[in-house]
């Protein structure tokens, strides 16, 4: 039987789509639902174009935990993916899913991670740093930020040239690769 996932994201969602057209040939996964903190995040659109229902619930909804984990109770819900989800996740549902949530993260943890550090605030820290290299993680999320067990990195080199943009172009570039494979190895 197929697993049922729901992905959490706050933003675009192009990590989002990628792994549900990654998946599209596959029985593995059933991506039922896309939950939101924005009403106004693109990753709704690309839900419809899709065909996966997306739901926004509030930071209030999401921090009290139980409103959400009835919503991914009554759906089913095997596991969650983030995928640029920028609240934290309560304990609630980290105790209710144990090992069942992913997260990634667009730098090499525990480098640039924590509280505020999302999509380009990371890019322009590695940036003003004057980093060679950066890349991704993913990992388990527990109730710290950037801080679960570390599932998978991957790298890139970065020349003195590279602006944010240009790192945030080859950090989609290593998660849209590999995103979708980790979560084949680890739930597949
Ligand atoms: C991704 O780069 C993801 O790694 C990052 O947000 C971006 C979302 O892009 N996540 C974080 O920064 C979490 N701390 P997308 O909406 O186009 O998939």
């Amino acid at each position: 039987m197929s697993s049922r996932i729901a992905i959490l994201a706050s933003g675009s969602g192009s990590n989002a789509e990628n792994i549900v057209n990654y998946f599209s040939k596959s029985t593995k996964f059933t991506f039922s639902v896309i939950l939101s903190n924005k009403k106004d995040a693109f990753v709704h659109e690309r839900a419809k174009k899709l065909s996966i229902p997306s739901y926004t619930f509030t930071k209030e909804e999401f921090s009290a935990g139980d409103v959400v984990l009835n919503f991914l109770k009554e759906n089913n819900i095997d596991y969650i993916v983030l995928a640029g989800f920028l609240l934290k996740i309560p304990t609630t549902l980290i105790k209710a899913y144990p090992n069942k949530i992913i997260n990634i993260h667009p730098a090499l943890l525990p480098k640039y991670g924590g509280k505020g550090m999302y999509g380009n605030k990371v890019h322009e820290a590695v940036k003003n740093a004057g980093e060679n290299e950066s890349g991704i993680t993913i990992h388990y999320v527990n109730e710290n930020y950037d801080e679960g067990n570390i599932i998978f990195q991957a790298k890139c080199s970065l020349t003195p040239t590279d602006s944010a943009a240009d790192i945030a172009t080859k950090v989609h570039a290593l998660e849209y690769e590999h995103y979708p494979k980790v979560i084949d190895i680890i739930w597949g």
